[in-house]
């Protein structure tokens, strides 16, 4: 038998969503509760148990100016571009979400506090194989989730972001970070405005699964 209240732990793993337009930006974040956080994401799994995690937490209004101006370079002209596309197509969905992420790239500056979770990376050859990325990567996002669901469980929320990595080499220069560290996304981070968010509109889980083999 279960020892969660799966009322409570299904409601967390389906409604952390990507907040943009309800950060409070104007309420305070506390050090300690990203710290409580980072701490909680430490449990998530690694490639090898390696564990080469490195959190950047940036709260210094110039560095996060600057962060935001990078984060809009990146951006460029695609969110726009999505956003019509999107539009013309009459995917609603995802015109919600390009107009949300074109108001977090105005406003990327104004989250109280920036995360950047970094990883150490000095092994990878930049040739290297599929797989040594795919182990890269999966040795960091679960962290990152169990950070973003640690957040949402304590009232604040956060959005996954990846498009400063653009000008990542901007970013390291500014925030020290070495060479052997790979940046692997922007969060900003803030209290919510509100807590009731809902799960969003996804397929069955009957439409993706494939029992015993792609055929089936
Ligand atoms: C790898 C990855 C990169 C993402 N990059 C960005 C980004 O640069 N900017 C942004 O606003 N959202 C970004 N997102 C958030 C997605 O847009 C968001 O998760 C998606 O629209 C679904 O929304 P939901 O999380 O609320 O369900 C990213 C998400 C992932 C997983």
């Amino acid at each position: 038998m279960t020892t969660f209240d799966l009322a409570t732990t299904d409601e967390l793993l389906s409604t952390t969503r990507a907040v943009r337009k309800r950060l409070d930006f104007d309420r305070p974040v506390e050090r300690s509760v990203i710290t409580d956080c980072i701490d909680l994401s430490q449990q998530a799994p690694t490639g090898s148990n390696k564990q080469g995690w490195r959190w950047i937490v940036v709260t210094d209004a110039d560095k996060r100016k600057t962060l935001g101006d990078l984060y809009r370079k990146g951006v460029g002209n695609y969110l726009e571009t999505a956003k019509q596309a999107a539009e013309e197509r009459g995917a609603t969905q995802d015109t919600r979400v390009f107009d949300s992420a074109q108001y977090l790239a105005e406003r990327m500056q104004d989250a109280p506090v920036h995360v950047i979770p970094c990883i150490e990376a000095g092994h990878i050859a930049a040739d290297a194989p599929r797989r040594a990325w795919i182990g890269l990567g999966g040795s960091i996002f679960p962290a990152i989730w169990s950070f973003q669901l640690a957040l949402r469980a304590r009232g604040l929320g956060s959005c996954l972001t990846t498009l400063h990595l653009a000008h990542e080499t901007e970013a390291a220069a500014l925030l020290g970070i070495p060479d052997n560290m790979v940046q692997m996304a922007l969060l900003p981070v803030a209290y919510t405005k509100g807590t009731d968010f809902k799960p969003a509109k996804r397929g069955p889980a009957d439409d993706i699964i494939h029992w015993e083999g792609w055929e089936d």
